[in-house]
């Protein structure tokens, strides 16, 4: 019996397996409104099996988007674009997902393929301290107490709309070196204030606002954390992770999607296949909550084999849905398991 083609229960919702599409940016849209592209890309990985598909990490704030072409979902119009993306990926038996991020210092910056750094007439990021990302980024400026609050309400609203345009998963995203992560690490958090130094005063921006989330919306809700910023020392590390997820687990987050780095530019990263999965494996085990595993899995049996030595709850995958939306149908023929093809696609069976 495979584990990976087992589902998955958390909260009401029951994901038919263990294979999700993990978010990815495709900075495609135009005043955060999510279009064709997204329908297509989104789409085609429900049509391929995915138990569940994330959708990238989506704006709370136009100020909050990497670049001009992010996603967002702080209006009516944006909401509205995603429901018949939602709908589709429902009617294929996948679960919709929404990351909900706010790109704090690495904010107003160029789309991949235009280069890398600050664009030209762009705006100023907020940031938990005025401590610029590396020299072609944009200088953020501290966030006052109000800016926060502001911070929190837009993630409440966003919530709220994701709530109405059917979402049944929303991840936020705490990891990357985004405005979260930033709170949680002593190289971008230098605040001398209750938000600033000890490790608790790091975690209180991000579980101030998990723990309103939390209350709001009932349906599974994944943090994405970095486990490590790769430092040799002075950083983010695994040891505050665990108590991170502990924290993240008393006020009733459903599952942890563990992934690293992002908050350095010159990090050294060991990566290697399913280089990330120890921290899965760690935080499931010290801190007893869901993990994700993510990063350089990309074949069926080492899914599999994750899953099955309890090393996580679920596999987050990225590039690997981009060379293959089809994977997990491949991948159950792989593993001898049948599950169910789109009745237009049954000719193809074999
Ligand atoms: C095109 C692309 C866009 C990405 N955008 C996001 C994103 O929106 N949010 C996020 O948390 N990670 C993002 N990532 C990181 C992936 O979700 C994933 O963690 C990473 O690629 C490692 O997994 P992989 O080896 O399966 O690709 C992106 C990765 C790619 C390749």
């Amino acid at each position: 019996m495979s584990k990976l083609f087992s589902p998955l229960s958390l909260g009401d919702i029951t994901f038919k397996n263990r294979i999700f599409v993990s978010p990815m940016c495709q900075y495609s849209a135009d005043d955060g409104v999510p279009n064709d592209w997204h329908f297509v890309h989104l789409g085609s990985r429900a049509v391929g099996g995915a138990a569940l598909v994330m959708a990238e990490a989506t704006a709370v704030s136009a100020k909050g988007r990497i670049s001009p072409k992010d996603t967002g979902l702080w209006n009516e119009k944006q909401k509205e674009a995603f429901r018949p993306i939602v709908d589709f990926i429902h009617k294929q038996g996948s679960v919709a997902g929404i990351q909900l991020a706010h790109a704090g210092r690495k904010a107003s910056t160029k789309v991949p393929w235009e280069g890398s750094g600050k664009i030209d007439n762009g705006w100023t990021p907020d940031a938990p301290s005025s401590v610029a990302f590396s020299e072609d980024y944009p200088m953020p400026k501290e966030l006052t107490y109000e800016g926060m609050k502001e911070i929190e309400e837009n993630y409440i609203s966003s919530t709220s709309l994701a709530k109405e345009a059917g979402f049944k998963v929303i991840e936020l995203h705490m990891a990357h070196g985004y405005l979260m992560h930033e709170f949680l690490s002593p190289f971008s958090n230098q605040r001398k204030d209750e938000y600033g130094g000890s490790l608790e005063n790091r975690m209180r921006f991000p579980l101030q606002v998990a723990k309103r989330i939390r209350a709001l919306w009932k349906n599974p809700l994944f943090v994405r954390i970095s486990a490590t910023d790769w430092a040799p020392s002075g950083g983010w590390d695994l040891d505050q992770s665990v108590v991170f997820a502990k924290e993240l687990k008393k006020i009733g987050i459903d599952l942890i999607d563990c992934s690293s780095g992002g908050t350095l530019t010159k990090a050294t990263i060991p990566m290697g296949p399913g280089y990330q999965v120890p921290f899965s494996a760690t935080i499931r085990k010290e801190a007893g909550i869901a993990t994700g595993a993510v990063g350089l899995i990309d074949n069926p049996k080492q899914a599999e084999s994750i899953i099955e030595k309890g090393e996580a709850d679920a596999i987050f995958m990225a590039r690997e849905f981009l060379r293959d939306p089809y994977f997990p149908l491949h991948a159950a023929k792989e593993l001898g398991v049948k599950v169910e093809w789109p009745v237009q696609y049954h000719r193809a069976i074999n």
